[in-house]
Order: structure tokens, then C-alpha cells, then sequence
């Protein structure tokens, strides 16, 4: 039996200067900002499946002298469970924990299960002065809770992921999508094409529309140019992050765009083009009709397989025009040799081949919506980002999905009318928490492959950190709670008022939360 360690809960965090400081204001903030006493420890967020208050209660002064014992036991949690049926990777992330007045009994069958135990432990130190001796059983709903950056259109850079990784952790969210590369910049260094980060990871504007006035895209400058903006994570970065998120049971998976939104990498590697004059009238495309290309993305992704160990790796697919196709000689004898009728079965052909070359080496596929078109890789997983339908198609054809619709997951878009610079759609905290990821046309039998859902933050018009933070949270409150609890128990007016709760913790951590404070905006 431990001595319990609340402070050892968020020790890993200590080697950055800003984890530093937010792990000392959670110490003090455990104990100063907290509400009062609370009846029951409903402050959680995401809520737990089942709760019942025990006698007594802990101070949080006396925190730290409670004993901790861990039992790592199959078994032992099944005994727990009685008749409740979960999946073996439901098992692997439960729980039951009993808070007492003098220790804390956790059961588990796995690490993962004790991990989130200690976050629900954290989380009521973090919100309650005083804490209700209880019993918890809880287990996820989904087991995708993901959330989604933008690296390219802005660069937000180490310490900013970890930041955000730590609070992830906290929320019982696991999946950390990495958009690293797309038209204004490209984020990760790889080895074999170092014009990659030489030539296209910097440009001569900061703020994306700036840049993009230059007619899409602007221009880029070579690294150490004075002045220029952007950046690109090392293998180092990547390694820590990967450590950090691992210690957090978190998967980071790498997204490595194609053939669309590659304005840099053609300017970084012209020959990846069309053979069109100047690459064609539409600048963002790879051209797929050329074996330059695959040989190019294949070495690309055997980089970043050996950097990331995800199952996924997400080959992106999303928006491409293909008017270049129409018109290359290259893309028309591809066609022609393949037996393809459409620039849609073009598409379809390359991230076919991607897959296979994925499975080649151990790796499943995950794209955006539009890999439906032309016909699906037959293993892909589809992120279904216009709506859900494409998610409701890809169900009925057997396929995984990941939810993503922009009225409900896009974190890009405005919280209020007049929130300074956003995306156009308002998206409110409450339209986010009332998203139903298992609705219309899925039926019961096929739920399983909805994996779960994941909140989007794209960075057209995201600068800077707090910036990124406050389209961020406390959205993502929402998106953990419909990720991890069960549907019966969410409850709007309740959980606005933990959200509230938790922000104002968040807020005393050093996360900017929405709304900000009025002098960030000026
Ligand atoms: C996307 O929003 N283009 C996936
Ligand atoms: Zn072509």
C-alpha cells in the first residue's frame, strides 16, 4: 500500500517551465479557488456511469496522508461489475474506486483503468475542498475521444501540445489528432526531403490571411531568414510529446495530408506537380499519375511510421479539386492503364495504394470524408466531417467511423455573433455538448464502428496560444463528456455548471478559457 500522491498525479509534467507553474497553482488553487463543500463530487467532467456517496468526507488538507491501494485484477473488477456487460476495450479502461475517510481503494484490469481512477482523484482535488468519501464504477462509451490541431496555418509549437496533452489527460480524452502538414506550412521534420522544413516550414507573414492574400498560396522563405514565421517539430519534439501523451494513455496520430492542401510540398518539390505549365491552374494538388509521387509519399510515411508508433496513421484526402487530373498527361494514362472512369476512382486508386502500403507495415488508414468518393479503401476509416452522413454510409458498409461534423465538433467556428476572429458558424457551448454521435440511421448492431468523436481546431484564424485555448475550452469539456459518459446521464444545465467550475480552475491554471479576459483581446 502507497502513500497516495496527488502531487505525483501531475509529477511528469515538471520538466517544462509552464507545467511547472501550472502544477504549482493546482496545488494552491486545490485549496483556494474551490467551491464549497459539494454533496456529491458532481464537479466531474466527464461524469461517472455510477456514483454512490459514502460517510465522511476528506479535507483537502488531508489529501495527501490518505493511503492508496492499486489492485490490478481482471477478476477482481469483474466481481465489481456484476451483470454489467462492457467490451474487452471498455474493460481495459474502467475503473472502481473507494474514497474513504483514511485511503483509496482502486481496482482495475489494466494501467489504463487505475490511470483514469487517479484522474477522477485529481480532478475532485482540483474542483473540491473538501471531498465526499465515495465509490465509483466508470468505464468510457466510445473509445475514440479525440481532439484535432492545426499546426500549418499557424504554429503553436512543443510546450503549447503538452500543455493541452496534460488537459486531455484530465477529461479521459485518448486520441491526439496532429494536422502537421497542409498548404501554409509544413510541420515535421523528415529526414529523406529536407526542403520539406527547409524551404516551406517559414513564410514572410505571421497571421494566415495575410499570407494567403498572396493568392493561395504566398510565398515561402528558407529557414533562418530574418523575420520569417513558422517552425517545425524535430524528432526530439515529436519523441517527447509521444512520451508525454504515452505517460497519459493518450494516441497521437500523425496526419499526413494527400493529394490535396499540398501547396508546400509541391513548392518544396516542384516535380510532385502535374505536368502542366506551372503545375496547373489549381496549385495544391500531387499528381498521382506519376510513380515520383507515391515514391515520395511512401518514403514520407516510412519516416513517420518509425517516429510514431500509432496503429493510424490519418493520410488526410479531404478537398481535393482534381481539374489538374483532367488535364495530365501523366493522371490520364494512369487512368487509362487502371481501367479508371472518373478523377473520383484516381483518388480512390492512390489512397488504395496508400493502404496498402499502410498495411504493408503493420498501419491502418483513417481519411476525411471525401475517400468515400471513387470507391473506399477497403480497411480505411472514415473522419466524417460535413455532417454525419458520410459516417451513417460508411457504417453501412462496414467501415469505422470517427465523427467530426462541423455543426457540432468544429472548434474553428465562433462561440458567440461577435467572438473575435473566427470561422463563420456560430457554435456555441451547448450546441457541442448536445451532439449524439449514435443517431439517426446507425442501427444498434452496427454502433461499434462509430469509434467515437473529436473536437477540431483549425488555425486559419488562430495566431496565437490563448487564442487557440479559448476556442479550445471549455468546448472540449463537452466533447470529453459525450465521448466518455453514458448518454442517459448527460445533463446540459448540469454540466454548464461544472463547466463552469472546471474553467474557472483552468482559468487559474494558465488556460485561457472562453470568454477571455477583455484586456487579451485588445
Ligand atoms: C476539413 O475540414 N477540410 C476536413
Ligand atoms: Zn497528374
Amino acid at each position: 500500500m502507497n502513500r497516495i500522491q496527488f502531487v505525483g498525479l501531475t509529477s511528469k509534467i515538471q520538466h517544462t517551465t509552464d507545467m511547472r507553474k501550472i502544477l504549482i497553482v493546482l496545488a494552491l488553487v486545490c485549496g483556494a479557488v474551490c467551491t464549497q463543500a459539494q454533496p456529491r463530487p458532481t464537479n466531474l467532467i466527464p461524469t461517472p456511469v455510477e456514483y454512490s456517496v459514502r460517510s465522511g468526507s476528506v479535507r483537502h488538507d488531508d489529501l495527501a496522508r490518505l493511503r492508496e491501494k492499486v489492485r490490478i485484477s481482471e477478476k477482481a473488477l469483474l466481481r465489481r461489475l456484476g451483470d454489467r456487460r462492457l467490451t474487452d476495450w471498455q474493460l481495459r479502461s474502467a475503473y472502481w474506486l473507494e474514497l474513504g475517510k483514511k485511503r483509496v481503494k482502486i481496482v482495475a484490469a489494466d494501467e489504463e483503468g487505475v490511470f483514469y481512477a487517479r484522474q477522477t482523484l485529481r480532478m475532485m482535488a482540483s474542483l473540491d475542498s473538501s471531498l465526499t468519501c465515495c465509490t465509483i464504477l466508470d468505464w468510457p462509451r466510445f473509445r475514440y475521444r479525440g481532439v484535432m490541431l492545426d499546426e500549418s496555418r499557424h504554429f503553436q509549437g512543443k510546450q503549447f501540445v503538452l500543455k493541452q496533452l496534460e488537459m486531455m489527460a484530465l477529461l479521459k480524452m485518448n486520441r491526439f489528432h496532429f494536422h502537421l502538414v497542409d498548404n501554409p506550412g509544413w510541420r515535421v521534420q523528415i529526414d529523406a526531403y529536407p526542403r520539406l522544413t527547409a524551404a516551406t516550414a517559414w513564410r514572410p507573414e505571421a497571421y494566415f490571411w495575410d499570407w494567403e492574400k498572396n493568392e493561395i498560396g504566398g510565398l515561402f522563405v528558407e529557414e533562418g531568414t530574418p523575420g520569417a514565421y513558422g517552425g517545425y517539430y524535430t524528432h526530439q519534439d515529436i519523441a517527447d510529446i509521444l512520451s508525454f501523451a504515452a505517460e497519459r494513455h493518450i494516441e497521437v496520430i500523425p496526419e499526413i495530408e494527400m493529394p490535396g492542401h499540398n501547396y508546400e510540398t509541391r513548392a518544396a518539390y516542384p516535380e510532385l506537380a502535374c505536368s502542366l505549365p506551372d503545375g496547373g491552374k489549381d496549385p495544391w494538388e500531387l499528381c498521382p499519375g506519376k510513380e515520383t509521387t507515391f515514391r515520395f509519399l511512401e518514403n514520407v510515411l516510412l519516416e513517420v511510421f518509425d517516429i510514431f508508433p500509432s496503429q493510424y496513421i490519418h493520410i488526410g484526402g479531404d478537398e481535393a479539386r482534381k481539374n489538374n487530373w483532367k488535364l495530365c498527361p501523366d493522371c490520364q494514362a494512369r487512368m487509362k492503364a487502371e481501367g479508371l472512369e472518373s478523377v473520383e476512382e484516381l483518388q480512390s486508386y492512390m489512397i488504395s495504394r496508400i493502404e496498402r502500403f499502410a498495411h504493408q507495415h503493420g498501419k491502418r488508414i483513417i481519411g476525411w470524408d471525401e475517400i468515400l468518393q471513387g470507391g473506399l479503401a477497403p480497411d480505411a476509416t472514415v473522419m466524417s466531417w460535413h455532417g454525419v452522413e458520410a459516417g451513417v454510409q460508411a457504417v453501412s458498409e462496414g467501415h469505422d467511423v470517427i465523427l467530426t461534423p462541423t455543426h457540432y465538433c468544429y472548434l474553428d467556428y465562433r462561440q458567440e455573433p461577435d467572438q473575435y476572429h473566427a470561422a463563420g458558424r456560430l457554435l456555441p457551448l451547448e450546441k457541442v455538448y448536445s451532439f449524439e454521435p449514435i443517431g439517426e440511421g446507425i442501427s444498434e448492431a452496427d454502433a461499434h464502428h462509430v469509434l467515437g468523436l473529436q473536437g477540431n481546431l483549425w488555425t486559419e484564424h488562430v495566431q496565437h496560444a490563448w487564442h487557440a485555448e479559448m476556442m479550445l475550452y471549455p468546448r472540449v469539456f463537452a466533447i470529453a463528456e459525450t465521448g466518455w459518459s453514458q448518454a442517459v446521464s448527460k445533463d446540459w444545465s448540469d454540466f454548464e455548471r461544472r463547466a463552469s467550475v472546471l474553467s474557472a480552475v483552468a482559468r487559474e491554471w494558465g488556460y485561457t478559457v472562453y470568454p477571455p479576459s477583455p484586456s487579451l483581446l485588445q
